[in-house]
């Protein structure tokens, strides 16, 4: 098995990272655009932004399996200091499954419906650990009771269908975590669960990505899952980092617009919700030389329309894209 990294070394590092999708006739969309993301080892991250935002198409990226048409354009990713995208097939599904995994919604889909859910985990554990079918097997139960399988030497058997939807997602963490991977990526993996069973979910992954000394990069549009779940936050909008921080800094600072448009929009005061969600009504295209958010900024002025605003430092290890960020008093 791979031991349990030491903390502050990064797993991941993803540096002025491009991925484009170029179509027919039009111009080509830019799903990614120059994103720098770093992850130490035990972190768990927060990616939070809307859909089309580019989440999943930085975690392919970072899987080294950018779905064609689309082309990393530009910068690179790191896992591990190897690059995937560069490897072999082989070599990738080595490194896919074992050091680093994934973690996505629909788990019935994600699952071989034919196959015991026993059996799925103790394959991986055979075909990555290198240990023997027994010992594979034991593996795989010890897993299921892990992530709390009532009746684990009975569920070891059981098919997919067999199981409510909430026990599936855990066989797929189990799945996920069996090799004590570095990096887990759970991209919008808890989606489909009721809220009740979704926290229990969570609060299971992030046990055993502790337990394992795993990184997470967690995926939502959910931004309040994040205040529970996460150790740092980042923000995407239209495939840039609008904005990074710490959870205890983000949460009691947000700087940028648009982060405090989507609190506010995960918020339960109706007087917050309104004075942001107003910005929705903000008719007018994207301008393409200034910044992304302005058709949609309630803080717009004339600057953000002619000049694209960089991720700038507001206080230490916390950075927000906008000329105008919102900073509020001690
Ligand atoms: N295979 C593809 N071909 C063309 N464009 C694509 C493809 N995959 C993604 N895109 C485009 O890239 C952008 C980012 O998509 P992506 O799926 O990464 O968003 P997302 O943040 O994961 O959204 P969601 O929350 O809905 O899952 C979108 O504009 C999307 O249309
Ligand atoms: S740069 Fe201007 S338009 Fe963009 S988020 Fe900041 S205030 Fe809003
Ligand atoms: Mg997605």
């Amino acid at each position: 098995m791979t031991g349990v990294p030491a903390a502050g070394s990064a797993i991941l590092e993803v540096s002025d990272l491009w991925v484009g999708f170029p179509s027919y006739r039009e111009q080509t969309l830019h799903a990614l655009k120059g994103i720098d993301l770093r992850i130490e080892a035990g972190e768990m991250i927060g990616l939070v932004g809307e859909s089309g935002s580019g989440k999943t198409t930085l975690a392919r990226a970072i899987m080294g399996l950018v779905p064609p048409p689309g082309v990393i354009e530009r910068g690179r990713v790191l896992f591990n200091g190897r690059d995937l995208s560069a490897q072999s097939d082989a070599a990738r599904r080595s490194v896919l499954g074992r050091e680093l995994t994934m973690v996505i919604p629909n788990p019935r889909a994600e699952l071989n419906p034919v196959l015991s859910v026993g059996r799925q985990i103790s394959n991986i554990a055979f075909y990555h650990l290198g240990v023997s079918r027994q010992e594979a097997d034991r593996i795989a139960l010890d897993m299921l009771r892990a992530v709390h399988i009532p009746d684990p030497e009975r569920r070891f058997n059981a098919y997919p269908h067999e199981l409510s939807g909430g026990m599936a997602q855990r066989v797929v963490i189990a799945i996920a975590l069996v090799c004590s991977p570095r990096l887990v990526i759970s991209d919008d993996a808890t989606s489909g669960l009721d809220v009740t069973v979704q926290a229990q979910v969570l609060d299971l992954l992030q046990t055993m990505v502790r337990e394992k000394g795993a990184a997470t990069l967690f995926i939502t549009r959910d931004i309040a899952i994040t205040a529970h779940f996460c150790s740092r936050i980042a923000i995407i909008y239209a495939g840039e980092v609008v904005e990074i921080a710490d959870r205890r800094r983000f949460f009691a600072r947000p700087g940028h617009p648009y982060s405090i448009m989507l609190l506010a929009a995960f918020s339960h005061n109706p007087a917050l919700r309104a004075r942001w969600t107003r910005a929705e009504e903000i008719a007018g295209a994207t301008p393409s030389t200034g910044c992304a958010f302005a058709s949609r900024c309630v803080r717009r002025q004339t600057r953000c329309l002619n000049e694209a605003p960089s991720l700038r430092p507001l206080a230490s290890g916390h950075a927000v894209r906008c000329h105008f960020p919102v900073e509020a008093q001690a």
